[in-house]
């Protein structure tokens, strides 16, 4: 009886698991030859042996169950690149995991968190038109409620207009993109031209103006970010296309002390209070300190502390002495700007040298650490193969070729600083 009953049991649960399952594909190297023309993908490439990759498995099934609920177009896959080597080329995938959206034959890189909100946001953003229209005032409402950062074009078809749908075509895998008309705006806002592109955020909204602001890709690039936010390693790479000085407090990943949360008000506070004066230099935020931003330090930093990055040249600034008061961070920022504080890192000669050296540290030494014996196993088959090659040079004279899968081996999920590139790729 009891046997009975858990045979069934076993039954149910595997018929569970083969449903849950089911809103994942696994796709292999066949994928591009039988998929549909009009078919929307969400890919997730993995290996194996990346332990992000194992952290981000429950999220990515909860993701495809959830789309399906919802009778989203988009279709969950995921790839082991290891396996479909084809289909991981085809796509470009340099690390671990990438998440990559097919649509239209167009491919694009998702570069945002790997949490379960930031990757549905990208899918239904993905989904639908690259500039989305609200036709009245409640949708508009709605929007507003649903999103930080939103760029609209208010006004009829224009060139403008245009301009504005090909760089959405661009950066929508950042942000989002709508278009109305002056009547759907609430009165509040104030427009002295039409056609006009406006972006929402931070409570407030700024209004672009081709004359002062430039080019229209690079001040969406500048202003698509919130004035304070919370900021991880993908936000914080991403943040180098705004050209802006990124101020951190640099906090526990949990269970904030009383003396970060006390940073990370201070920051917020001047952020808020000060955007007149340094918006327009700096995105401020905080961040759990960890792997990322001691690998940009080269160092292990303090917790809480402050430090701001120039993310164009991986300079940063460290205050001096204490800061607890507004005065004493507001004094930091200028000395930032006006150069009396001192640059540390930057991306000259030496410090390239000293960064490569750091990395492969950081990379081996934990191998080592955690598992001699494979340790050993990775630093020998190397020098066993370069001496293997070194070989067969001497005797034939030929170079062998460069392999790209050595160099994904090495891959982490954290961002690979000046590697990967968020734009779309076709
Ligand atoms: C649209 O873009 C083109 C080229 O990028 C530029 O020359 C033109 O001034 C832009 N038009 C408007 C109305 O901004
Ligand atoms: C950040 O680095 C870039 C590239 O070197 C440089 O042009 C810029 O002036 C730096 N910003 C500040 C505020 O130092």
């Amino acid at each position: 009886m009891s046997g009975r009953r858990a045979c069934l049991f076993s039954v149910l649960l595997s018929l569970l698991l083969l449903q849950g399952s089911a809103f994942v594909e696994e796709l292999d190297d066949s994928f591009m030859e039988t998929k549909g023309s009009d078919e929307i993908w969400l890919i997730e490439f993995y290996a194996p042996w990346c332990s992000f990759c194992k952290q981000l498995d429950p999220v990515w099934h909860e993701i495809g169950s959830e789309l399906r609920s919802l009778g989203s177009m988009v279709q969950v896959g995921k790839s082991d690149a290891t396996v479909s080597t084809g289909l991981a080329k085809e796509f470009r995938v340099r690390t671990y995991p990438a998440i990559l959206m097919l649509k239209k034959n167009t491919k694009y890189n998702y570069a945002g968190p790997r949490t379960k909100e930031g990757i549905m946001d990208f899918a239904n953003r993905m989904e639908g038109p690259v500039v989305r229209s609200l036709s009245s005032p409640q949708l508009f409402q709605h929007a507003m409620s649903h999103h930080n950062v939103m760029f609209v074009y208010v006004g009829a078809t224009s060139e403008l207009k245009g301009n504005f749908t090909t760089v959405a075509e661009e950066l929508i895998v950042h942000t989002h993109f709508f278009s109305t008309t002056r009547d759907v705006l609430p009165k509040s806002v104030s427009l002295d031209y039409l056609p006009a592109i406006v972006v929402f955020k931070d409570r407030t909204y700024l209004t672009y103006d081709e004359e002062s602001d430039g080019d229209l890709k690079a001040w969406i690039n500048r202003e698509r970010f919130l004035n304070f936010q919370h900021i991880d390693s993908y936000t914080l790479y991403a943040m180098g296309e705004s050209g802006k000085l990124v101020l951190l407090a640099l906090v526990e990943e949990r269970h904030l002390c009383s003396k970060s949360l006390r940073y990370k008000h201070l920051v917020e506070r001047v952020a808020e209070e000060h955007k007149e004066t340094y918006s327009r230099f700096f995105l401020f935020g905080f961040m759990a300190a960890g792997d990322y931003i001691n690998g940009f330090v080269m160092g292990e930093v303090t917790v809480p502390s402050l430090i701001a990055v120039n993310l164009s040249n991986d300079g940063y600034y460290q205050p001096a002495g204490p800061v607890e008061t507004e005065r004493q961070l507001l004094d930091f920022l200028d000395g930032v700007l006006d150069g009396t504080i001192e640059m540390k890192g930057g991306n000259g000669f030496s410090q390239r040298v000293q960064r490569v050296i750091y990395e492969t540290k950081a990379t081996v030494i934990p191998v080592f650490r955690d598992a001699p014996l494979i340790g050993c196993f990775l630093a020998g088959f190397p020098l066993a193969i370069g001496a293997f090659f070194c070989f067969l040079c001497c005797r034939n004279q030929t170079i062998p070729d460069d392999d790209e899968d050595t160099a994904a081996l090495l891959a982490s999920s954290v961002p690979q600083r000046k590697k990967i590139k968020n734009k779309k790729s076709d």
